[in-house]
């Protein structure tokens, strides 16, 4: 309902913006060139981050920039991911019905993944994301995938995403095995104010805006609440559109973005 008020044609800080829209910061650019350079190569890569900083964002836009006739990406995000559900998910992906037991399905999904780089000429990339969320158990797991063929060749693309937590995680002795097979490791920053200044203008175009709608001096207040997490600035911009629109005004200020933190969001 605010869009109209505002003249809006698409929803400005919706979940399901198309990849094509995203705003592109330096470091976004930075992974994705760094992360098409692992799936080139089959590198294990882990990218962590605080919450709600654009992880699953940066890979839904690494999936679409891949070529898919060359790459074939299965993308897991399960909190409670088992070893049996991991190989279940991955050859579900592949259009397979898993074998019950957890060892035929491992030897099952090399056989299709070899199939898959043998015939079908196609380089398979492994994402899972919430990785911070998963057992030792589970890791470990991960890390055989990896171990195929005594180690001599990297049969897979493999990038663990999870929160920051994971990689504090992984440096643990007892992770010491699967900390030293990681080939690339990144971290999504906040963004910084500048950079939420023009994340706002880059959400508030692609929603077809022809001004200005949040003052400089609002910037400052979003970016101090959010503290540049992507996710929180969506929150806060469409709260203080809502209440913009009920009380007509066409900028909003600080004054107002203060008034929403303390009534709607602290
Ligand atoms: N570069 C970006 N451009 C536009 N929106 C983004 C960008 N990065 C993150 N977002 C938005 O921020 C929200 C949180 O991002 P998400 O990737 O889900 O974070 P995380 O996985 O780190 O918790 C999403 O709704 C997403 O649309
Ligand atoms: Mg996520």
């Amino acid at each position: 309902m605010f869009e109209s008020f505002y003249g809006l044609s698409k929803t400005p800080f919706a979940r399901d913006i198309p990849t094509d829209q995203l705003y592109q910061s330096v470091t976004l650019e930075e992974i994705l060139g760094r992360l098409e350079h692992a799936a080139n190569r089959q590198l294990f890569a882990v990218v962590t981050g605080d919450c709600g900083t654009g992880k699953t964002t940066t890979i839904r836009c690494f999936k679409d920039s891949l070529d898919s006739a060359k790459f074939m990406v299965m993308y897991l995000a399960d909190s409670k991911l088992t070893p049996r559900h991991f190989y279940k998910g991955l050859l579900e992906q592949l259009g397979c019905e898993a074998k019950f037991y957890r060892g035929d399905a491992k030897r099952q999904l090399h056989r299709e993944i070899e199939l898959m780089r043998g015939i079908h000429h196609m380089q398979p990339v492994v994402i899972v994301d919430e990785a911070h969320l998963l057992d030792k158990e589970m890791l470990e797991e991960v890390r055989f995938l990896l171990n195929f063929k005594m180690d001599a060749e990297s049969l897979m693309t493999l990038i663990l995403v999870g929160q920051s937590e994971l990689w504090e995680r992984l440096q643990l002795q007892s992770y010491a095995a699967i900390r030293q097979r990681i080939d690339l490791q990144f971290k999504i920053p906040y963004l910084d104010r500048a950079q939420v200044g023009e994340y706002i203008k880059r959400r508030l175009a692609y929603s077809g805006a022809d001004h200005d709608i949040f003052s400089d001096s609002a910037v400052n207040e979003i970016f101090r609440f959010s503290s540049g997490a992507a996710r929180l600035v969506n929150k806060v911009c469409t709260h203080c559109l809502l209440y913009g629109a009920q009380n007509v005004r066409r900028i909003i200020d600080d004054h107002m973005v203060k008034l929403v933190i303390q009534g709607e969001l602290s």
